[in-house]
């Protein structure tokens, strides 16, 4: 019988090839990317092009073969559950905006779930030449070095990583901007939502905030800053609540209590 902790340790292993064979490729589109046909989603600002799908499906046909019954959420073709109770939530490439536009900041973003919680996480920053990882119990790391959470660094003395999308009203997000300047903060937003969590993990940012995000945003990234040393709000992940966006927000020790008010969690 497979333990849980060989299940976890088999596939840190595959989801480490996988994200940087996946940000190899995505790369390749990257550098190509004035040959890109830009399609847009939701609204303008949201766009996708074939190098999202095709990084997804690659990931998708790769952990199919190696883990046939795990289930598998990617942010193109939804959700395929599975009987293992290990579930892939991807991103094929987070911070697509940034991606099209010739800007370094976007990433590929795997994390997978046992039973719900995220037990792995790697991101690779491939304009960075950047790889985070960490699973259960194993702590992260940025290009194999350990990542530890400094406890003393507060939105006072640090800056917050913030997002938004047209999902929450200008409103609201205008209220956010002005609690965390008011409370003695300051922000940064570059793009790519999971990059931000990765650099909470890494002590470059004290916590990520974002109104409404999907699991393939985040749950990467969560299990990244908690293995640094750092918390992050529960995300739904029941049935299709996996599918649905929520509140994400991921902080260093020292900015928990500030953040959680201002973002009313
Ligand atoms: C988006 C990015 C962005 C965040 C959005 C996400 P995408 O993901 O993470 O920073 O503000 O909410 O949807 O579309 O680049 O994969
Ligand atoms: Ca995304
Ligand atoms: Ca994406």
């Amino acid at each position: 019988m497979i333990s849980e902790n060989s299940g976890i340790e088999t596939r840190f292993a595959l989801a480490r090839t996988l994200a940087e064979e996946a940000g190899k490729v995505a790369f390749g589109y990257f550098e190509a990317r004035e040959t890109l046909l830009i399609e847009t989603k939701r609204d303008p600002q949201d766009v996708v092009s074939i190098a999202d799908r095709e990084v997804e499906n690659l990931l998708r046909a790769r952990v199919a073969e190696a883990n046939p019954d795990d289930g598998f959420l990617g942010e193109e073709y939804g959700l395929i559950d599975g009987t293992s109770g290990y579930t892939w939530v991807v991103d094929p490439i987070d911070g697509t905006s940034p991606f099209v536009n010739g800007m370094p900041n976007w990433c590929v973003s795997i994390a997978v779930l046992y039973d719900g919680n995220p037990v792995i996480g790697v991101i690779v920053s491939p304009c960075h030449n950047e790889v985070y990882a960490g699973a259960l119990g194993k702590g992260a790391t940025l290009n194999d070095k350990p990542l530890t959470l400094d406890p003393k660094r507060t939105i006072r003395n640090a800056v917050t990583g913030i997002g938004a999308n047209n999902y929450v009203t200008p409103a609201f997000v205008g209220k956010m901007v002005e609690s965390l300047l008011d409370a003695g903060g300051n922000f940064i937003r570059n793009g790519s939502g999971a990059l931000m969590l990765a650099y909470v993990a890494a002590g470059r940012l004290v916590g990520y905030y974002e109104p409404y995000m999907h699991a393939w945003d985040c749950m990467a990234g969560f299990c990244l800053v908690r293995e640094a040393g750092g918390w992050f709000h529960p995300f739904p992940v029941d049935g299709e609540r996996l599918t649905k966006g929520a509140p994400v927000l991921a902080a260093a020790p020292g900015a928990v209590e500030d953040l959680r008010r201002i973002a009313n969690l």
